[in-house]
């Protein structure tokens, strides 16, 4: 099956997401949806991003996408349910905090969530919160930082960074990156937290969940792909806006794949 699959998020974040899904699924086709519009999801009421979402999801499906990929955090917490039980026939992977992968290799250590006000208040990750807590952690709403990663803007990520995370720093080994937008600044929150942490977010676990589940449906492209389509769509109403974010989507999907 070379129909693509879709993925989407609030804005450029989910390349992170999408990167570990090429690595592992090198023959597929894509379409990432960058809902740059509609950004930040992480303040908005629960009824909105549940109404956002389905308009991107029923525009993927419309685009024949086999498999859709929630490649954001909030997103995936607020609007997941709703979207499994309308859209019965076709399989919907979402991504979640990876607190369990903490629980899993390094429970004993001193851990940091950062994620979205959303993400952090919301039932699920509650759920995922008390079935695994390390009773070692610091949940942090990072309200704002998604949006100035979306900019580009790196003395606004750097001050944003020195501001919020500066009384963690040295007292955390482990950090969880629950928003997508967070793996861009790996090197940033490295310099405030210190050299000796180390990162969890779920985008390999998404990538591996998404293949078994394509593996078992037969759903898997088994054609040669030699040209491989990844198209890139952003909902800014701004032209020059959506020509940056394309540029630097594609600049950070090739490194190092
Ligand atoms: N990338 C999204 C996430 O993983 C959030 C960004 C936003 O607030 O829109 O939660």
């Amino acid at each position: 099956m070379d129909e693509p699959i879709g993925i989407f998020d609030s804005g450029i974040g989910g390349v992170t997401v999408l990167k570990e899904i090429v690595k592992i699924l090198p023959k597929e086709n894509y379409i990432y949806y960058s809902d740059s519009a509609n950004n930040p999801y992480g303040d908005k009421k629960d009824s909105e991003i549940i109404e956002i979402c389905d308009k991107i999801v029923n525009k993927l499906i419309n685009e024949k996408c086999k498999a859709i990929v929630i490649a954001c955090n909030t997103a995936s917490a607020k609007a997941s349910k709703y979207l499994r039980e309308k859209y019965k026939n076709i399989p919907i992977i979402a991504i979640e905090p990876a607190y369990k992968m903490v629980y899993d290799n390094s429970y004993e250590k001193p851990t940091l969530v950062m994620a979205t006000k959303g993400t952090i208040e919301s039932e699920k990750f509650n759920l995922l919160f008390k079935k695994y807590n390390n009773h070692k952690t610091y949940l942090l709403p990072c309200i704002g930082l998604a949006d100035i990663i979306e900019s580009g803007d790196t003395n606004k990520i750097k001050n944003y960074l020195n501001k919020n995370l500066g009384i963690y720093k040295n007292r955390i080994e482990n950090v969880v990156l629950g928003c997508t937008h967070y793996p861009l600044i790996k090197k940033e929150i490295m310099q405030s937290l210190g050299d000796e942490i180390q990162f969890f977010d779920g985008a390999t676990s998404l990538a591996r969940h998404l293949k078994n589940i394509l593996e078992e449906k037969e759903m898997l492209n088994k054609k040669k792909n030699k040209n491989q389509n990844i198209i890139f769509i952003d909902t800014s109403t701004k032209k020059d806006i959506r020509v940056l974010k394309e540029k630097r989507f594609y600049e950070y999907l090739k490194k190092d794949l």
